[in-house]
């Protein structure tokens, strides 16, 4: 069993999502002995967003790249080669500014290609990881899991949407939310996301 751990909270252990994605990678291990866990962290250390350099690089005779060009070639594909070796995905997913971090969009931006991860078929795309779990752990200031508020949220439905697209259609999320709303409100909202965390049924 290999475990993929990605974070992308910018306050390393102080993160509410990375606190949340660390209790399930326990979790996990609890139910898998001797499970692998590989971790990617894009907060600490971020992946380039996508420009011409890069996205083109592969396509690039391999004579004519720039040293960048291979460096960040080589970094893309470490990142799929991560996912690839992953049977279960947790990610860790701060909700900013109604949607996920953009180096967490950096990261799917890399990860998410055609012909690797997803690829095009006469009756559209098809996702090619479909022997794939994924563990959310997500922090929100606010709440957003029920009313008016639900329609804001594009960081849980973006973060499906994307794992779906490339194949991963079985996804728990664990959340805590409101943790800005008040000390102790965050304090209630981390705890219910253990509990939850401890009652999941895993495998
Ligand atoms: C740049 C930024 C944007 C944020 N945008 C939102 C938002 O749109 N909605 C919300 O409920 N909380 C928002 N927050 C609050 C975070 O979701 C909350 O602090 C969360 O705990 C951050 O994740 P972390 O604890 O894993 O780092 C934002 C925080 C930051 C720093």
């Amino acid at each position: 069993m290999k475990i993929l751990h990605v974070n992308a909270g910018l306050f390393g252990e102080n993160s509410v999502s990375t606190q949340l994605t660390a209790k399930l990678v326990e979790r996990l291990k609890a139910d898998y002995p001797g499970a692998e866990v590989v971790r990617r962290d894009v907060a600490s250390t971020p992946v380039s967003h996508l420009d011409a350099e890069i996205l083109m690089a592969a396509s690039t005779d391999e004579a004519s790249r720039s040293a960048r060009q291979v460096e960040e070639l080589a970094m893309t594909e470490t990142l799929l080669e991560e996912v690839f070796a992953a049977d279960i995905l947790v990610i860790g997913a701060p909700m900013y500014n109604f949607t996920i971090p953009s180096q967490l969009k950096a990261w799917f931006d890399r990860v998410a290609q055609a012909g690797r991860t997803f690829r095009y078929t006469e009756t559209g795309p098809e996702g090619l990881l479909t022997d794939k779990k994924a563990y959310l752990g997500s922090a929100r200031g606010g709440f957003y899991s029920e009313g008016e508020m639900a329609a804001l949220d594009h960081q849980e439905s973006y973060l499906k949407t994307m794992l779906g697209f490339v194949g991963i259609s079985d996804v728990t999320i664990v959340r805590a939310e409101g943790v800005n709303i008040s000390d102790s409100q965050r304090e209630e909202s981390i705890q219910a996301a253990s509990k939850n965390i401890d009652a999941l049924a895993i495998g």
